[in-house]
């Protein structure tokens, strides 16, 4: 197949669920992008793609669009994410990898160092830092507008239920439980939000989803370096939510709520400390957005980005191997009924000085 584009040209491995929610913003991205080629196992789901995307390819062998692509997305079950991302940077593509980037700490050394070596940009594909919202209340954090952060608390309550045979029924497949596979988002803000963990603890359960291996629900809360704690409680569990999916950061003189589901930014202040439990305080509107969705065309805009000019993925290999380990030491901590020590996992931290298997708990 002939180059008929200068734009870059993107590869889709694995046209699934996530590959549809990326599909949404792909009018967005037209003008300096293009889709080529498209792969799934399933040729049918691959060529569906091919026809949404003006695909001149689509293969049911991801090897067969090597050829067509200058980068490509990889949005497959998470045991491929290592072989299909290692073939691709070999071949010289760029890479946006779903998360969570491997299923073990040597097959996330691995994927990072052959990155290293070939020069093309490896970033895991952690939506949320992208979002709007999310983006302007990062702002008013870093701004300390409403003072500093003690406390931030992330709800994720999910009804996620696989059908039988379903790769994410199988915790080798998935990695581990809801944690790893869905909590990584959230341990990624955490850290990117409130700096260098400390130490902390998880508890999964199965209970109330007994269609999940390990924990379908999950509550875990890091300590940071400045006292300030994060938490995340997620459940694929929920059979009603009023929380849904979103974020409470108390600060020194406000508390910022995110609510994905309304697509908006509050801000509650001014309680009255008399009156505080019986009486709630001031609510303000700080932002809201128009459409719903995961925004993830900016996380592609990033990723281009980073092709085209060079610029270093917000969410690269080490800072996400970070926040796994930091996931990995965790699950060892609750198997051994102690607590995590997270010291020395920040994002920020020489990824390279922590020893080899200390916390993973699928050690290659
Ligand atoms: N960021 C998010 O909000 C979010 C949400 C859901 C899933 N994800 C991530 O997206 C990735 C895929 O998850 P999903 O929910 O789309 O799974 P899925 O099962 O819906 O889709 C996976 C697709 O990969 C295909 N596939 C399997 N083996 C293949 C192979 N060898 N070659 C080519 N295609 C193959 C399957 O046929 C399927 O169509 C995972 O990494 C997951 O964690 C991210």
């Amino acid at each position: 197949m002939e180059r008929t584009t200068d734009k870059i040209r993107l590869g889709i491995i694995g046209c699934g669920g996530m590959a549809s929610s990326h599909a949404k913003g792909y009018e967005e991205l037209a003008g300096r992008m293009q889709v080529t080629a498209t792969c799934d196992i399933e040729l049918e789901r691959a060529q569906e793609a091919a026809t949404y995307y003006g695909a001149q390819l689509a293969v049911a062998d991801y090897h067969e669009l090597l050829d067509h692509v200058d980068a490509v997305l990889v949005v497959l079950p998470h045991d491929l994410h290592y072989e299909v991302g290692m073939t691709c940077l070999r071949a010289g593509k760029h890479v946006l990898m779903e998360k969570p980037m491997g299923n073990s700490e040597q097959e996330c050394i691995d994927l990072i160092e052959l990155s290293e070596q070939v020069g093309r940009v490896f970033m895991i594909a952690y939506p949320v830092r992208h979002h709007p919202l999310m983006v302007k209340m990062k702002e008013l954090i870093d701004d300390k507008t409403y003072g500093d952060v003690f406390q931030m608390s992330i709800y994720t309550e999910q009804y996620t239920r696989y059908y039988d045979g379903h790769w994410a029924l199988d915790s080798k497949r998935l990695g581990g439980g809801q944690f790893f596979s869905h909590g990584c988002h959230y341990v990624d803000i955490l850290l990117w939000v409130l700096g260098n963990p400390v130490r902390g603890t998880h508890l999964g359960t199965n209970y109330g989803t007994p269609w999940m291996e390990r924990e379908g629900t999950s509550n875990m809360t890091m300590e940071f370096e400045n006292g300030a704690l994060g938490m995340h409680l997620g459940t694929w569990g929920a059979r009603g939510t009023r929380l849904g999916s979103s974020m409470h950061v108390h600060c020194t003189k406000g508390m910022l709520e995110l609510v994905f589901s309304e697509r908006r930014l509050y801000l509650h202040h001014k309680l009255d400390e008399e009156r505080a439990g019986i009486k709630q305080g001031e609510v303000e509107l700080l932002m809201e957005v128009e459409e719903g969705g995961k925004f993830t065309h900016h996380e592609i805009h990033h990723f281009l980005d980073c092709v085209q000019y060079g610029q270093r993925p917000l969410t690269d290999g080490p800072g996400s191997l970070q926040g796994l380990r930091c996931i990995w030491r965790m699950y060892d901590a609750e198997r051994n009924h102690v607590m995590a020590d997270l010291r020395g996992l920040g994002l920020e931290q020489d990824w390279r000085q922590v020893p080899l298997g200390s916390g993973s708990e699928s050690r290659a």
